[in-house]
């Protein structure tokens, strides 16, 4: 009998990721720095031709090999999972950078398996690298095995996040998430989540956090955090899941120190 599971599966899973997100980024890499036409959708964030063509053409391919897997993408698949296995796609990741011709911006292919991370894939075509995780194998860019970074002290990090004006008004976390910020060393927006969180996993930025995500955003970048070495959690301080709508992500000790730092700041006692 076939596995359905385990080393060997998810092995393979991470390989098909790469290669998808590897050939989608190098297709999308010819378009870049040419006008591109964008279109604003309903939450404010923009779409072009491209996002649509290139998540269909991954969920094509996937489905040659898994034909009973289950797809949720940001552009066309509905955000529900009802298989065992799960790919989760976010086409571009920083839309408005890529046809603004700014470099930052990803092709994001994640995998879960009852819900948990178990393969993933972040290209940054404009740099060339493919950062990729399996479950219990480690996070790699290039063969190179990769480690969160080791900063314990909110003061002496580099965070990175993405705060929307929309999420600040809610009062909260959200005014949290905001305040937060005067705790770090600097911070940086880079406009694409998924960077981001290939960034921290590289231990190139010390921290990830956002009161607000998509699942496409950070299904790839969660794994890659988790297998070099760092925590993923809610902004509660909560192990990250599936369904969780904010992200925490940095080593350890850093991520639970920031999640309390927000709930301080939530309470009305960080100032
Ligand atoms: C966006 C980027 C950006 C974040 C937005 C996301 P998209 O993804 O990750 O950094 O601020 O909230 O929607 O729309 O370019 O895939
Ligand atoms: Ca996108
Ligand atoms: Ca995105």
């Amino acid at each position: 009998m076939t596995a359905t599971e385990g080393p060997a599966v998810y092995a393979a899973l991470g390989e098909l990721a790469a290669e998808c997100a590897r050939e989608a980024g190098e297709e999308l890499h010819a378009h870049f720095g040419r006008q591109i036409r964008t279109v604003r959708k309903g939450d404010n964030s923009v779409v072009t031709d491209l996002d649509a063509i290139t998540e269909r053409g991954i969920v094509r391919k996937v489905r040659s090999v898994y034909p009973d897997h289950t797809f949720i993408g940001e552009e066309l698949t509905p955000e529900q999972m009802v298989g065992r296995y799960t790919w989760v796609v976010d086409p571009i990741d920083g839309t408005r950078n890529f046809a603004a011709a700014v470099p930052m911006w990803a092709v994001s292919v994640g995998v879960l398996h009852d819900g948990t991370p178990v393969a993933g894939a972040i290209h940054l075509p404009v740099t060339g690298e493919l950062f990729t995780a399996v479950a219990g194998e480690g996070a790699w860019l290039d063969g190179e095995r990769l480690s969160v970074a080791t900063k314990t002290e909110l003061s002496r990090a580099v965070a990175a996040t993405d705060l929307l004006p929309g999420q600040l008004r809610s009062g909260g976390t959200g005014a949290a998430a905001l305040s937060v910020v005067r705790s770090f060393l600097r911070t940086r927006m880079l406009g694409s989540v998924c960077c981001a969180l290939a960034y921290v996993a590289a231990g190139r930025m010390d921290l990830y956090y956002r009161p607000h995500v998509h699942l496409w955003d950070v299904a790839a970048g969660v794994l890659l955090v988790r297998e070099a070495g760092g925590a993923v959690l809610t902004l509660d301080g909560e192990e990250w899941r599936a369904d969780a709508g904010s992200i925490v992500a940095a080593n350890p000790a850093l991520a639970a120190l920031l999640a309390e730092e927000i709930g301080r700041w939530r309470d009305g006692g960080g100032a």
